[in-house]
């Protein structure tokens, strides 16, 4: 296992760690954050450069999640990785990144019914898994509007889904990144076939448990015929409830998950740890760190106290922080210098100017 070879015997939050052929000056992580703020046309704008290259310091930035694909929208203002324009948007986050030595990997994003008609093309209806609705209102540009009953996607449409993958990994590669994360957590699409309380089909997406993780695998297929396995991580989420979202055996569902992942190489396995919004957990992680054959990125919660006794312990390889990230973009040299740390104001995580984005002061 890469991680284990490439570090001390106690590797700490500023240990170096190799993920892929890929060298990261130290394992505190950028979390992939949604800020809403991407300019017309869902294009990454100047002051999104500004943003990510303030954070470059991190071991690894992991960008806010990015639609592969108009339909894979879900939110105003949410960053996309299918027009031209967006590729030459995110190409100048990334060579901004790469100028202060940092790395910095595409999230990719489709989110399936947590969409409304308004926000896709041609006023179509949100797909999912099944025909499930989940509880709650869409944020859209006219307001919250309530959740529609989405549409189960046909068996004959999967290869032009998994299609819809593999060019946003081609374009991610064209605009200039390090590497991809696919993200199958937080309830969005390919979390809603992973998990069977949104999953209910009796084809071979649905049922079994090898079933329901076969869209990931077509998508991991996918995406590693464009990047190396060593640049392609992977985001899972076995209890968050947000958006609705659930899983009857979760410890066993994503037992099976990090398993299935293994034996290919992949960069990382990004484990969103207990439930985002109460904080909860019920399951036993480690059992997962454990069903995985590369590194381990632990996120939720984390202080760098905790961070810190994780990797210690052998639970982690990485820790990503969010809102951490969002207050300090020099949380690497914070954490270092045992400094105070900004305080993250929530009124302006979602849309908005600079003001809160790109102006929490440096040491
Ligand atoms: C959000 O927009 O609140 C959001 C997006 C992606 C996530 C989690 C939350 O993975």
């Amino acid at each position: 296992m890469q991680a284990k070879q490439s570090s001390t015997d106690k590797p700490d939050l500023f240990t170096p760690i190799t993920i892929g052929k890929l060298e990261l000056s130290n394992r505190i992580i950028m979390a992939p954050l949604t800020r809403n703020r991407a300019g017309e046309g869902n294009v990454p704008q100047a002051m999104n450069v500004t943003y990510y290259q303030q954070r470059a310091s991190a071991g690894l930035i992991i960008t806010e999640a990015t639609q592969v694909s108009p339909q894979g929208v879900g939110y105003p203002a949410t960053p996309g990785i299918h027009s031209q324009e967006q590729i030459d948007g995110w190409k100048n986050v990334t060579k901004a990144v790469h100028e202060q030595g940092g790395h910095i990997f595409l999230q990719l994003w489709y989110v399936g019914r947590i969409s409304h008609p308004s926000l896709l093309p041609e006023g179509q209806t949100p797909v999912s898994a099944s025909a499930i609705k989940p509880e709650g209102e869409a944020i859209t540009y006219t307001g919250m509007q309530p959740y529609v009953v989405p549409r189960a996607l046909n068996l004959e449409e999967m290869p032009g889904l998994v299609d819809q993958y593999r060019q946003a990994a081609s374009n991610a590669k064209a605009a200039g990144f390090d590497g991809i994360e696919v993200h199958a957590a937080n309830g969005y699409l390919i979390d809603q076939f992973l998990r069977d309380g949104t999953n209910q089909r009796d084809d071979e997406y649905g049922g079994s448990l090898e079933n329901r993780v076969r869209l990931l695998q077509d998508i991991i297929a996918a995406v590693t015929e464009v990047w190396e396995p060593g640049q392609v991580g992977v985001r899972i989420s076995p209890e968050n409830g947000f958006n609705d979202i659930r899983d009857s055996q979760p410890q066993a569902t994503f037992n099976y998950v990090a398993k299935t992942l293994s034996g290919k190489g992949l960069a990382y396995l990004h484990v969103v740890e207990g439930d985002m919004m109460t904080g909860e957990r019920g399951i036993d992680y480690r059992q997962i760190r454990d069903h995985f054959d590369g590194p381990y990125m632990a996120n939720c919660g984390y202080t760098q106290d905790k961070a810190q006794a994780s990797l210690a312990q052998s639970n982690a390889d990485m820790v990503a922080f969010g809102s951490l990230y969002i207050a300090n973009p020099d949380l690497v040299k914070r954490f270092k210098a045992d400094a105070e740390l900004n305080t993250p104001d929530q009124t302006t995580f979602y849309g908005g100017d600079e003001h809160g984005y790109t102006d929490y002061p440096s040491l």
